[in-house]
């Protein structure tokens, strides 16, 4: 890829795994640049941490917008006007149509807190701890039409603990999370990582089903 991987974040909170990948990405050779951070909620905290980092900044809001599509359309035309190769869902909370995701195929990422297909959906930490998991996790996979069922790239898991709470749990994963997913775009920025009519492929080769998967 000449020059580096412009990358477009969508983000709707914290922006803790924005953090992970500004300070991943700061180095004068890095193969991503991340062009623009989009947020639909004007309060998000990823969007401070993004103005502090130089990045330019966007908030659009679905009020307005006359149902999803027309939001979602709206929302292509910004994310196009910075020609990104590759974009990335970081805890941004909305439900993307099934024409922004084909729009987007094989070049959208998101980053789910829980060692998916175990776990999709909300309060993960909770459920994985009611169900009584040894394990529990993170992994960032290629956004599909199904939610969070879209193919795997790679996994962390971390071993949950007896007296592990929901914010325990959380915040061990959480930290996971700043580990793989900032890897898995320098994956993609240096043209290793592929969705292919064979799946995911690495380095030109198959992942298996899970990705790659980290264990501690
Ligand atoms: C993370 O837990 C991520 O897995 C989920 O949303 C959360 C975003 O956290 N998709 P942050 O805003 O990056 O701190």
């Amino acid at each position: 890829m000449p020059g580096p991987c412009n990358l477009v974040v969508l983000l709707s909170g914290a922006g803790s795994n924005l953090q992970a990948m500004i300070d991943s990405f700061a180095h004068a050779d890095t193969p991503v640049r991340i062009r623009a951070v989009i947020a639909n909620r004007a309060d998000a905290h990823g969007l401070e941490r993004a103005r502090a980092a130089g990045i330019e900044t966007r908030v659009l809001e679905h009020a307005g917008y006359a149902g999803r599509e027309a939001f979602d359309q709206a929302l292509i035309a910004l994310i196009d006007g910075f020609a990104p190769q590759l974009v990335a869902l970081a805890g941004f909370m909305r439900i993307l149509s099934p024409g922004f995701v084909r729009h987007y195929h094989g070049r959208l990422l998101n980053i789910h807190p829980s060692l998916l297909p175990r776990h999709k959906g909300l309060h993960t930490h909770q459920r994985a701890l009611e169900a009584g998991d040894s394990e529990h996790g993170c992994s960032v996979h290629f956004v599909t039409e199904e939610l969070d069922g879209g193919p795997l790239v790679v996994q962390a898991a971390v071993a949950v603990a007896p007296d592990d709470t929901p914010e325990t749990l959380a915040r061990r994963v959480h930290a996971q999370e700043h580990q793989i997913y900032p890897l898995a775009v320098r994956w993609f920025a240096e043209g290793r990582l592929c969705l292919s009519e064979r799946g995911v492929t690495f380095d030109g080769q198959p992942l298996p089903a899970s990705g790659h998967l980290i264990r501690p």
